[in-house]
């Protein structure tokens, strides 16, 4: 593998399509090999423009938009972070062949719309997955419900992130709510809603699992340590690793995250999100990309998720070993306004072996994620309480 110099004629280029805080870290990694990195969002000052060598502010739903700007700036690795992207515009220009896009575009289309990917995992590879249906007026919706999943269940835009447009249903007078919910805040309304029966898991984690080449140049899987997390409204805030379960448990986990990820293929790092009850494992969702519950990964590994993927991405070797057990917390804005303040961090910085990012958002929202807070323990649940304090020390002002 060989690898050119930023901004010379041989450069080795990545355009990043979404310049989040998992963009930025990303960016970072591919850096440290001195690769040129292109930071395209749709908003300006986004947490990795400032460490691009260039940046960009486009709609990425924008099919010719977006292939302008490929077309402009020719990059060897198109590298999306988030799922509102035109999909249908990276088909054809990976059909074009003058760039890999990561890990590849069929991926990133199955997984930016639940009905892919869930038919894929449970129909194609027969991957146990909590049971659905999926319902394109109420009344379809009612019938899914009445007749199989039942309460309690969750509705669910089939495109959407974050817990967007996503909630748990428990009785019969809450399903229309959760209907027109779940309609009106589609990221894109495809016309379908998902309906899941709810699983009873004991946890919940990600395991970022790496299809990168090994040192004969031949592709190989590779499995971080469980990452255990909490979720609130469907977005994280609070993550562990390693997550401790029964050894089949593991087994059954490792075997799905490899059958989902081979149906995959390409190279880097995927976060499989599975639901875990004693020694049984459920599908939940896969990332084709760094997870945010894997953030901790900066503390606890050798190689954060970001070194992973840009290391499989670049086809290098990987090396998934845990350096120590580490949490993080995430820390979330209490108030809708530009420009904010962290106070106090000395204090929070205090607390042993912690560390904290602070993304450089812009504008905070409520209950935005502006930063974590990461901590490394002899174990993960003293880390999980470390981690948690440093982040409850971080008060957030406007001046
Ligand atoms: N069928 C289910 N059974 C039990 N819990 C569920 C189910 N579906 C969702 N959840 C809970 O809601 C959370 C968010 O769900 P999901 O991952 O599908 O949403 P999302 O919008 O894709 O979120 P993200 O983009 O943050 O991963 C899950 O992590 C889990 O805690
Ligand atoms: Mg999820």
């Amino acid at each position: 593998m060989k690898l050119g110099t930023a901004l010379t004629p041989n450069a080795t280029k990545a355009m990043l399509l979404g310049s989040g805080e998992l963009g930025k870290e990303l960016v970072i990694s591919l850096q440290r090999f001195g690769v040129e990195v292109i930071a395209v969002d749709r908003y300006p000052n986004a947490p990795a423009h400032a460490l691009a060598h260039r940046a960009y502010v486009i709609d990425m739903t924008d099919g010719k938009a977006l292939k302008a700007l490929i077309a402009k700036e020719k990059p060897h690795f198109i590298i999306p972070e988030i799922e509102a992207l035109s999909t249908s515009a990276l088909v054809e220009i990976e059909a074009e062949g003058n760039c890999t896009v990561v890990p590849n575009a069929r991926a990133i289309q199955l997984t930016m719309n639940r009905e892919g990917i869930r038919t894929l995992a449970a129909e194609t590879l027969q991957i146990p997955t909590s049971s659905y249906a999926f319902a394109e007026t109420f009344k379809e919706l009612k019938a899914a419900v009445d007749n199989g999943i039942g309460y309690p269940c969750f509705v669910k835009p089939t495109m959407s992130s974050s817990g967007k447009g996503q909630s748990m249903v428990t009785t019969d007078h809450e399903l229309i709510a959760a209907w027109g919910y779940a309609k009106n805040s589609a990221r894109v309304d495809t016309g379908k809603v998902i309906v899941e029966g709810k699983i009873d898991f004991d946890i919940e984690i990600t395991l970022l699992t790496v299809r990168a080449l090994n040192a004969d140049g031949v592709v190989e899987t590779y499995f971080c340590e469980p990452i255990g997390h909490t979720q609130e409204s469907g977005d994280y805030r609070e993550s562990w690793q390693p997550q401790i379960m029964t050894s089949q448990a593991l087994a059954n986990a490792q075997q799905i995250a490899k059958k989902i990820t081979d149906a995959m293929g390409g190279l880097g790092l995927f976060g499989v999100e599975l639901f875990i009850c004693g020694d049984d494992v459920w599908f939940s969702e896969v990332s084709p990309r760094p997870h945010d519950t894997g953030l901790v990964t900066l503390l606890t590994q050798v190689q954060s998720e970001f070194d992973l993927h840009a290391r499989a991405i670049l086809g290098l070797p990987v090396n998934v070993q845990l350096k120590s057990p580490g949490a993080s917390v995430v820390i979330l804005s209490p108030i809708h306004a530009q420009g904010l303040i962290y106070n106090d961090l000395e204090k929070a910085l205090s607390v042993p072996n912690t560390d904290v990012r602070l993304f450089g958002k812009f504008e905070a929202f409520l209950n935005r994620r502006m930063g974590v807070a990461l901590a490394i323990a002899d174990s993960a649940d003293t880390a999980r309480k470390n981690a948690a304090q440093a982040a409850n020390m971080v008060v957030i002002t406007t001046n």
